[in-house]
């Protein structure tokens, strides 16, 4: 088997060759560090740093100085975590749509300081129940739960946490939102976004948070380039900017490729079109139930008779990537009542082809 089929862009998306030449570009001709230096090559890398930091904000219609460079949408919630002020009374709401990165973060914290969480309900759709929302002081929204790929109406929730509790402090994990959707903070009125680059077309190890009030909550995190000196007295004058929350060398290599990612995403988004083909064509196989909505993001399905995991080893020895087991999000699959399922996402590079290959060597495996 030469030819791998990879239909799981959901866990991590292909690179493209724009993103690819402009990391090597980077790390050949133009690597040095950031702010450590007045060189050329230094006062180059500050200014990638200005344009990619400008450039995630004008894609989540935010400012530059609401972004802040991290390592990935895990350390985002956790970061996030740790500035939100949480006491023996804070009720946190989640839901069933989380990814273990999205919910673990903040329970395990607020178990720590004894406050509670508060699980919203989902409706009939599995979405999250506007209607039955319970009072919290901070709420966190899975904006498309990795299982089920159907966009939450962020605005709404939003606005309904805010009635119950003006003060609300709202984060939205838009791990997977970003790959499908257009993000319009101004519009979630939201005070947290954060998102992973690789699952975009960028590389592992880069993430990004939207933070609306850089001047408020600070983080646990420490280091020097979030300093602007330290006085003799040890008195520490902080940066102003979101540098505050950037501790240590960024992740430089995989900011190079992330204006391309971002360029091609909004030029070509995965045709969501190739999911419907497929749904269409697996709800004809009796022993397939499919766990998704038609229109939704991904395809995700059981097999009658057949663990996730082993029908994962068959396709996968025949060449294809998709994703098999419980994917992080215990809740959704306790909800489903079902011991892991089978996803299948696409990048804007996968083809009608691919999907026929699918089809054909799951009629095959499931007959
Ligand atoms: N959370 C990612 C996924 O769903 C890794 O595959």
């Amino acid at each position: 088997m030469n030819k791998i089929i990879y239909l799981d862009a959901a866990a991590t998306y292909q690179k493209s060759d724009a993103v690819l030449a402009a990391m090597d570009d980077f790390l050949r001709n133009h690597y040095a560090n950031a702010g450590r230096g007045i060189c050329q090559r230094v006062a180059d890398v500050d200014d990638m740093l200005v344009r990619s930091r400008a450039r995630v904000a004008a894609f989540m219609n935010a400012r530059p100085d609401q972004i802040i460079f991290t390592s990935g949408t895990t350390m985002a919630m956790n970061q996030i975590a740790d500035m939100i002020p949480m006491r023996a009374t804070t009720r946190v709401m989640v839901s069933d749509l989380d990814h273990h990165s999205a919910r673990l973060p903040f329970v395990q914290r607020i178990c720590d300081k004894a406050g509670q969480v508060v699980v919203c309900p989902l409706d009939e759709n599995n979405d999250i129940d506007v209607n039955n929302m319970p009072y919290a002081d901070v709420v966190v929204i899975t904006a498309m739960s990795n299982v089920l790929g159907q966009e939450q109406d962020v605005a709404k929730i939003i606005r309904a946490a805010k009635d119950k509790n003006p003060s609300v402090i709202t984060i939205v994990d838009a791990a997977q939102f970003v790959v499908h959707k257009k993000i319009d903070v101004r519009e979630w009125d939201c005070d947290y976004v954060c998102w992973s680059a690789h699952k975009i077309g960028a590389d592992t190890g880069l993430g990004i948070i939207y933070k609306k009030d850089i001047n408020v909550n600070f983080g646990n995190l420490i280091g020097g380039g979030m300093v602007k000196r330290v006085n003799a007295d040890g008195q520490i004058v902080w940066a102003d900017g979101p540098e505050r929350f950037e501790p240590g060398t960024l992740p430089l290599t995989q900011i190079a490729g992330l204006i391309p990612a971002i360029d091609n995403l909004e030029k070509n988004r995965p045709n969501l079109g190739l999911i419907e083909y497929l749904y269409d064509e697996l709800v004809k196989i009796n022993k397939i139930k499919i766990l998704t909505r038609r229109g939704a993001a991904v395809l995700t399905f059981v097999v009658d008779g057949m663990h996730p995991l082993d029908f994962g080893a068959l396709v996968g020895v025949r060449g294809f990537c998709v994703r098999v087991g419980i994917m992080c999000a215990s809740w959704i699959m306790q909800r489903l009542n079902v011991p892991g399922a089978i996803r299948v996402s696409i990048g804007a590079y996968n083809s009608r082809d691919e999907i026929d290959c699918f089809i054909k060597v799951t009629k095959e495996i499931v007959k």
